[in-house]
């Protein structure tokens, strides 16, 4: 039941990798108490050990009636998975968090992968054959939020504003359908705003929604990052995607919203089998009036797409330039010049069915290289926002160049992919292919970068900001 979901090549190497990890320091714990004669103490229950991590790591979703399909709360429910679980938590599937954990930045805010010592004690539960153990060791029952509750409420509560769009009907068999009203936003002052967070309006509305693009439309040049001029001077807003969250920027910075603004939606919705009518929504939650932070965050696609058109700005964004042969695996790349120094506040890569890794790398104007992030296990069905940690954010000087490498997988070992003997090109419909990375970036002035440098990483300095060269 799993395992027509599993990259086989991919899931088979680490889960041995991680196998043999995990055994040689359970053994090693072993070894470690040969001289106890009361082994049957160390035996890993449910109740005692694995419904701790479950509640903390798995229940948000897998509880009744919500998003993911089956509950895994109760011993009952949870017995008849155990080898699933055994299988998706060392392949580190399950929970949804495919970033590489041995590259790039490490700390994130909103992290919810297991470590190693959660997987071992699942893995050695499931390999004890699953038992129940006591019941008084179960620890006391979650209570959960309603299903279509805002992600970003827990940190932040109930958004400042909601501004809906249009709802649109899709029938139960058509095309792919974009869906592109227009709606006003109710501000009669500027404001500030520090999160957003896209969902679809309703809970049978997920289904179909694949993704929303909201765009800030305002007579507003410096809302625009640069490139925007490219998509009709409209703003990126937010972009959400299946499985995704919310943008939280960093403190001090966020997006400005001016009176008599309006949200253009960009909604690419496809047909489930039974009619299904629904909206998506933006929840905004705004700095204090009066509250001005210092930065401006604009969401930026940095493309792994090169464009047909050589000469054009390579931040115009229109790299479109993708051919995947039928049965292989293909690679494709490209270069963004960061005009100014800047801080990166997330990565959310973004592909579509054959997407199967991406890298985003930064080669600074003095030559060295750091990987920012690596995506080794991207899955279409979960488009993650990886949120870095303030004091992880990482900050590049003028010059640097953001490298996105992006993987396809139009193999038979991909799960996802609908069919390996088609070629396949760029485009919109999700057995089309595309290539970015989503980042939202804060831009600093040299004088910000040059502090920022002799507080952190006096390395990073070059020539053209820094004052001590
Ligand atoms: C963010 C929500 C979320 C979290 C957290 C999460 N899951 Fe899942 N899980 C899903 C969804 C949705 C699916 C079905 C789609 C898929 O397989 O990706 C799924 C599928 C699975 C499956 C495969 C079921 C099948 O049909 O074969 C297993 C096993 C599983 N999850 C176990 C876990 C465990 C164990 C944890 C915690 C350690 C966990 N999940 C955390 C949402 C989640």
């Amino acid at each position: 039941m799993t395992s027509a979901k599993f990259p086989v090549a991919l899931a088979t190497t680490f889960a041995l990798g991680a196998f043999l990890t995990l055994s040689s320091s359970l053994l090693a714990a072993d070894a470690a108490s040969t001289a106890s004669p009361a082994p049957a103490a160390k035996t890993v229950t449910f109740a005692k050990d694995v419904a701790p991590i479950l509640q903390a790591r798995c229940q948000e979703c897998h509880h009744t009636g919500a998003m993911a399909p089956m509950s895994l709360v109760t011993y009952e429910e949870t017995r008849p998975w155990a080898k699933a679980i055994r299988q998706r938590v060392i392949a580190r599937q399950m929970p949804p968090w495919h970033i590489d954990k041995t590259v790039g930045v490490q700390k994130f805010k909103n992290d919810i992968s297991l470590s190693d010592e959660q997987i071992a004690t699942i893995v050695s539960w499931v390999d004890a054959g699953a038992p129940m153990g006591d019941a008084k060791d179960m620890p006391a029952p979650a209570v959960w939020p309603a299903a279509n509750e805002w992600k970003a409420a827990k940190e932040l509560g109930a958004p400042d504003l909601v501004v809906k769009s249009d709802p649109y009907t899709m029938p139960a068999h058509h095309q792919d359908v974009w869906w592109r009203p227009t709606s006003d936003v109710p501000l009669t002052e500027p404001r500030w705003v520090k999160a957003v967070e896209i969902r679809p309006g309703t809970l049978a509305g997920r289904r179909i929604t694949h993704h929303a693009v909201a765009y800030l439309v305002q007579d507003d040049p410096s809302s625009l990052a640069p490139g925007d001029a490219d998509f009709g001077g409209r703003a990126f807003f937010m972009e959400w995607a299946v499985g995704k969250g919310y943008d939280l920027y960093r403190p001090d910075s966020g997006k400005l919203i001016l009176p008599g603004s309006q949200i253009s939606w960009d909604v690419h919705i496809h047909a489930v089998g039974e009619e299904i009518r629904d909206n998506v929504e933006i929840g905004i939650w705004l700095y204090p009036k009066g509250q001005e932070p210092k930065h401006r965050s604009y969401l930026t696609g940095f493309q792994a797409l090169r464009s047909f058109q050589p000469g054009l700005n390579p931040r115009a964004r229109v790299g479109k330039n993708i051919d995947l042969p039928p049965n292989s695996v293909t690679q494709t790349d490209n270069y963004t010049v960061l005009d100014r120094p800047a801080q990166l506040e997330n990565f959310q890569p973004h592909m579509h069915l054959r997407g199967k890794a991406m890298t985003v790398e930064a080669i600074l104007p003095d030559g060295t290289t750091q990987i920012v992030s690596h995506v080794d296990r991207f899955n279409f069905n979960w488009m993650n926002n990886y949120i870095y940690a303030d004091d992880a954010a990482p900050v590049f000087p003028k010059g640097t160049m953001i490298h996105v490498t992006a993987w396809y997988d139009n193999t038979r070992a991909n799960p996802n992919n609908p069919d390996p003997d088609q070629w396949v090109g760029y485009g919109d419909r999700t057995v089309d292919e595309m290539g970015h990375a989503w980042m939202n970036v804060t831009y600093l002035s040299d004088e910000e970068y040059s502090a920022w440098a002799a507080k952190h990483k006096p390395t990073l300095q070059t020539a053209d900001v820094s004052p001590n060269n």
